[in-house]
């Protein structure tokens, strides 16, 4: 039991077709929930921490609380910071003790996320270290998106090849019509799985990942909105293609909406069946129930990552 780099869990799921989740933790209960799915299942398991929890929860505490997780399950856990803007932030998370660091420079042209990935590489390998990367941009996208639309976006094959040989990053981020929230398409559902397959033919041996890769479940958005939400229209990527693009080299599955989505659903139900309530064990403790039974749903109907630590 120990903090593991993601080296062994991609070279496993690469190979047999499944994927790891890669699960954004920002309090107790969220991580408490992951985890006891996470042993039930006996599945390999990623926590990551994005800026945002880290300014919301401290660096500290959540080292800590998936520290204390490891000791009280006897888990492998990889700890991986999320969407890492910059240089510092990633030495900051490798030198407090994180085994994953990304660093997402693909806001930056295509020389610079080369330069800027590289830097990260060096010095995150030199301390025994992954690094995954993104090329492409995750963004909504529109209805019937035009071919040219999806090439300015979309991550590109070729430049994938050779951003992978010019920085050596252990996994790369692709952008093939996936993106964060709960809003991820107007009509029908669409990923782009020819330019996926092609990423995956280029570059067969790096583990790819997938962002904003929430299902939106309709069940939690439904309960959310019978019990006072308004989120209206929601909708994720289905659950099958998920499925399909653990078959074409993705081995992380980032989601971090749908544990919003099934704390909230809970946490709104029970103070509109319980308005005297104000402990807040009474509504956390059930929406960490409601956490757990939808990451072992995924772990084990949509990442087929059961049976696999
Ligand atoms: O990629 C975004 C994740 O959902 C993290 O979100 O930056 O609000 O913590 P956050
Ligand atoms: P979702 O918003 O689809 O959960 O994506 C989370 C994510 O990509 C975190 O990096
Ligand atoms: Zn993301």
């Amino acid at each position: 039991m120990a903090l593991v780099t993601t080296k062994d869990m991609f070279e496993k799921a690469l190979t047999q077709d499944y994927a790891v989740g890669a699960f954004n933790v920002n309090n107790m209960e969220i991580i408490q929930g992951i985890v006891e799915a996470a042993m039930e299942e006996k599945a390999p398991l990623i926590l990551q921490v994005s800026a945002g929890a880290r300014k919301y929860a401290k660096p500290v505490y959540l080292v800590k609380l998936v520290e204390a997780a490891i000791e009280d399950t006897g888990l492998d856990i990889a700890l991986h910071l999320d969407h890492g803007e910059d240089f510092d932030i990633c030495k900051k998370c490798v030198d407090d003790g994180f085994t994953s660091v990304m660093i997402d420079g693909s806001k930056h042209p295509f020389e610079e996320n080369i330069r800027l990935t590289k830097e990260v590489v060096e010095y995150a390998h030199s301390k025994g270290v992954s690094v995954e990367a993104e090329l492409g941009k995750l963004a909504g996208i529109e209805d019937n998106i035009n071919v040219d639309a999806r090439n300015a976006t979309f991550t590109d094959p070729e430049e994938a090849a050779e951003f992978v040989e010019k920085t050596g990053v252990d996994s790369l981020a692709v952008a093939i019509g996936t993106s964060h929230g709960a809003y991820k398409f107007k009509g029908t559902p669409y990923l782009d799985f020819d330019r996926l397959q092609e990423i995956h033919k280029l570059i067969p041996d790096t583990p790819l990942v997938l962002h904003g890769a929430s299902t939106v479940l309709p069940e939690f958005v439904e309960k959310c909105n019978e019990y006072g939400g308004n989120i209206p229209g929601a909708q994720g990527v289905p659950e099958d293609m998920i499925k399909t693009a653990t078959k074409h080299g993705v081995c992380k599955v980032n989601i971090d909406t749908d544990l919003r989505l099934a704390m909230t659903a809970e946490i709104r139900k029970h103070f509109a069946e319980h308005p005297e309530d104000f402990d807040p064990r009474k509504y956390l403790g059930p929406a960490r129930a409601a956490i757990k039974g939808m990451v072992q749903h995924k772990i084990r109907n949509v990442l087929n990552a059961s049976n696999k630590r």
